[in-house]
C-alpha cells in the first residue's frame, strides 16, 4: 500500500493546525488507501538548517536530519497542512523542506490551506515553486481552510461535509498521482 505523509507547518503553543491535523489525519485513515503517517514539525523539532553539505549530497551529519531523511524517504505523496503567515510559508515548513533534497523528488503533494483573508492560499502559492523545485508533481486543486468560517464560537473546527468530500476527492487524486509517479521513480532502464 503508498503511504501518504500529511505534514503539519507550524509549530507554536495554541496552534489551530493540531486540530486541522487531526481532521485531515481522520479522514485520510477512513479513505484506506493509503497507509498514513504525520510529520507533526513541532515534535520533529527539526533545527534550522545545520548540514554543512547541500542536502544533495546525501552526506548527513545530524540524527535528526537523518531521522527525518528516512521518514520522507518513506513516503509516495505529501499532504501538506498549509497555514499562512505574513502572506506566505511559514519557516518551519521552509526548513522542513530546504532539509532535504531527493526524498522529496517524484511523489505528488496536495494542500489543506487555512488562514483569514485568503484562507491560507498565499502561502500555497508560495510553498509550491519550493515543491517543483525539489520535483514534487503538486496538484491543482486545493482544500481550503478559511478560518472566519470554520471555527465556531468556541473555536473548535467545524469544516463541513462539503469540505470532507473535497478532501476525499483529494487523497483519490493523490493516490492516482502516486501510483503514475512510482514508475517514474524506478531506475531507468540500462
Ligand atoms: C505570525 C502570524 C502571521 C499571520 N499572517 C497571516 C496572513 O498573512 N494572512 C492570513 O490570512 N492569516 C495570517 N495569520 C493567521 C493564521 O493564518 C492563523 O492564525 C492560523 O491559525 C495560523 O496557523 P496555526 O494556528 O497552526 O499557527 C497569521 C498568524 C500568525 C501567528
Amino acid at each position: 500500500m503508498p503511504r501518504l505523509l500529511l505534514i503539519t507547518s507550524t509549530t507554536r503553543p495554541g496552534r489551530t493546525g493540531t486540530a486541522v491535523a487531526d481532521w485531515a489525519l481522520g479522514l485520510a485513515r477512513e479513505h484506506a488507501g493509503f497507509d498514513v503517517a504525520l510529520a507533526d514539525l513541532a515534535e520533529i523539532g527539526l533545527p534550522f538548517l545545520d548540514e554543512p553539505d547541500h542536502p544533495s549530497e546525501n552526506a548527513y551529519i545530524h540524527e535528526h536530519t537523518r531521522r527525518w531523511s528516512k521518514t520522507v524517504d518513506a513516503a509516495d505523496a505529501f499532504l501538506i497542512l498549509a497555514a499562512e503567515y505574513n502572506r506566505g510559508i511559514t519557516a518551519p515548513l521552509k526548513n522542513a523542506l530546504d532539509t532535504l533534497y531527493s526524498e522529496w523528488a517524484g511523489k505528488p503533494v496536495g494542500y489543506i490551506s487555512y488562514g483569514m483573508s485568503s484562507a491560507g492560499l498565499r502561502a500555497v502559492e508560495m510553498i509550491t515553486p519550493v515543491a517543483i523545485a525539489l520535483g514534487m508533481t503538486p496538484l491543482p486543486d486545493v482544500v481550503t481552510l478559511p478560518l472566519r468560517e470554520v471555527l465556531d464560537a468556541d473555536g473548535l473546527l467545524v469544516p463541513g461535509e462539503r469540505r470532507e468530500r473535497s478532501v476525499y476527492a483529494l487523497l483519490e487524486e493523490l493516490r492516482r498521482y502516486s501510483e503514475a509517479l512510482s514508475q517514474l521513480r524506478k531506475p531507468a532502464a540500462a
